[in-house]
């Protein structure tokens, strides 16, 4: 949520700003703002809106600054509004704050400086921090922001600009992830590698409870006594082509099209030559004497979750289950040190499923982290990794991350089962072979665009939607309804297709469209006992199949999308795509924002 950047170099700091804002703004964009020091003056500016609006305003006046600090916004305390946006000042008007995070003790910090003559303008927690650094500064910037990091509670990606320090930057962490990164014509701070990605070529991850002072000639880190902080530097390896749009209209198209390589990159990389033996590196140390697994997870990776407890269960012989990280401290879980937890996380900064993972290791648990972001806090204090390759990921509603996340849980569940001896070799090849058809099944459904880009003509103008599964395919229900809802803002359901007489059935007439999951695999004969239901109904069936040519078909469904045959293991995934690309053609066509939709935020770091 939020993202921040600061640079100091020989080049003017401007144009940088608004090309690491861009990028940045899957974080929030519900309004931007920078600070430069033009002339040594301090200089803002804030917008609500997209920080291109911001940067139309911004442009014209040919600034020349050579340091500065931006931000874009996700607002948690106060609603966007110009005066809300970051940076915000110091009485003065000589400090300037961006922050990502929320200052928990706000409100106690708040009134002590209020008591002490300090004025406040706008109704963020953020502004405390620039109050409380003008009330430590006595000429010392790094010194005055030590102490504030100290007295603030909760988490923090702070970066401090101030026309007393005009030659250097002061950045501080703790929870929300920064990046410094050395470039030829200056220095970085960042919330995220792509933002500098072929500006800098070295990066240093600063830890939690850490600070730096950034000057054009590079930065020096120190904890918060002061003590200077010492670890080797990253090479860059992100390539700037990654994170354009590569002629798609969209990022998210882009990157539902990107699905063959980043399903592929995913399970090759993990498999040992001749495909029959799994290795993943980054479990050597993980015990596997475990007797229970839980899965935790937000969001669409929850829905990864959930389908891996339905493939896990087919192989591991102990209890699974897919938790919501947001309620898995709320829940007596049964945690031991014989548990296994298996956090999934595209970012691997959310903080629901970070906090769930601390609560897991509190009570003993082992932790997996299967991520897609490399540096995150989830891996950090995990046990144990598992990289889904999908790249980075710029659409907001996840796409290619998830199919990846399926994949990777899939690989892991088998790997499991062999440790465990749960598995026979001959069932586990077998299973592998299915596993490597999928990036050449994706590209068939792929191939189907344009049909299913005709369904999205045909609905659009939809009011609800009910998508129902069975069994593996049911999270794929969940996930189905979730990115329409998401990208298009139209009322869409997922239920176990048995549930519906139980409720849902009251919703079907003759306007509803009903995406039905149908595999002559799963249940077959009971799913079209439920499309019987809802043409019974007058509900409209969009039927999604791997036997196109059943007799049946033409007179229970409308519509009806075929896909191909293939091991039970890969359904969850070639399922997802057709549902992909349906959410994403109603969404073009209703015109809503699709790679940034309305009040959401790719990374989530507050509870
Ligand atoms: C939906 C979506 C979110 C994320 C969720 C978890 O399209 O992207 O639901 O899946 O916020 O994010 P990560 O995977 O980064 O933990």
């Amino acid at each position: 949520m939020c993202g921040i950047i600061g640079y100091v170099g020989s080049e003017p700091v401007v144009p940088l700003l608004f090309a690491g804002l861009k990028r940045l703004e899957y974080r929030g964009y519900d309004s931007s703002g920078i600070a430069i020091l033009e002339r040594e003056k301090m200089t803002l500016f804030r917008r609500v809106g997209k920080v291109e609006q911001l940067e139309e305003e911004v442009l014209p006046h040919q600034l020349t600054a050579r340091i500065g600090i931006g931000h874009t916004r996700w607002a948690t305390h106060g609603v966007p509004t110009e005066e809300n946006a970051h940076p915000h000042l110091d009485c003065r008007g000589k400090i300037a704050v961006i922050h990502n995070g929320i200052i928990e003790n706000f409100l106690d910090l708040k009134e002590r400086l209020t008591a002490r003559g300090h004025r406040f303008r706008s109704q963020t927690d953020t502004e405390v921090l620039a109050h409380l650094i003008e009330e430590h500064d006595d000429g010392d910037l790094l010194a005055a922001v030590a102490a504030a990091a100290r007295e603030a509670k909760g988490a923090f990606a702070l970066a401090v600009l101030s026309e007393d320090d005009p030659e250097r930057i002061i950045v501080a962490r703790r929870g929300s992830p920064l990046v410094l990164g050395k470039g030829k014509s200056g220095t970085f701070a960042c919330s995220d590698v792509p933002a500098i990605a072929g500006e800098a070529s070295q990066l240093f991850f600063l830890a939690d409870d850490e600070l730096a002072e950034l000057t054009a000639q590079g930065f020096h880190a120190f904890n918060l006594e002061g003590e200077e902080v010492k670890r080797p530097l990253q090479e860059m390896t992100m390539n700037p082509l990654a994170i354009q749009k590569g002629g798609y209209k969209h990022f998210m198209l882009k990157e539902i099209h990107e699905q063959p390589r980043a399903v592929g990159e995913t399970l090759y990389e993990k498999l040992e030559a001749g495909r029959s033996t799994i290795n993943l590196s980054g479990l050597k140390k993980i015990d596997m004497n475990f007797d229970r697994v839980y899965l935790i997870a937000c969001g669409t990776a929850y829905h990864a979750g959930l389908t891996a407890e339905y493939l896990w269960e087919r192989v591991l012989p102990v209890p699974i289950q897919a938790v919501i990280a947001s309620e898995f401290r709320l829940r007596e879980m049964h945690i031991t040190p014989r548990t296994l937890v298996v956090a999934v996380s595209q970012s691997g900064e959310t903080l629901d499923t970070l906090m769930a993972v601390r609560h897991a290791k509190e009570k003993g648990a082992t932790v997996i982290a299967l991520i897609n972001s490399s540096n995150s806090a989830i891996e950090r204090e995990s046990d144990g990794v598992v990289y889904t390759r999908a790249g980075i990921e710029i659409g907001v509603a996840a796409t290619k991350t998830f199919s990846a996340q399926v994949a990777a849980l899939a690989l892991l569940g088998l790997f499991l089962a062999k440790r465990c001896g749960a598995i026979s070799d001959e069932t586990l090849k077998e299973e592998l072979a299915g596993l490597t058809l999928l990036p050449g099944q994706i590209t068939q459904l792929l191939a189907r665009e344009e049909a299913i880009a005709s369904l999205a003509e045909r609905f659009y103008n939809a009011t609800d939607f009910l998508f129902l599964a069975r069994g593996p395919l049911y999270p794929i229900a969940l996930e189905g309804a979730l990115k329409l809802k998401e990208i298009s803002y139209i009322h869409a359901e997922g239920y176990p297709a048995g549930e519906m007489k139980h409720g849902p059935i009251a919703l079907i007439d003759e306007q509803m469209p009903v995406v039905i999951l149908l595999s002559h695999q799963i249940a077959y004969d009971k799913v079209l006992g439920n499309m019987q239901e809802v043409k019974a109904r007058k509900g409209i069936v969009i039927a999604l199949t791997d036997r196109p040519d059943d007799p049946i078909l033409p007179k229970l469904a409308d519509h009806t999308i075929a896909l191909p045959a293939a091991t039970p293991i890969c359904l969850p995934i070639l399922y997802t795509i057709p549902m992909q690309l349906l959410a994403y053609h109603i969404a073009v066509l209703r015109g809503t924002d699709v790679d940034q939709p309305r009040n959401l935020a790719k990374t989530v770091t507050v509870e």
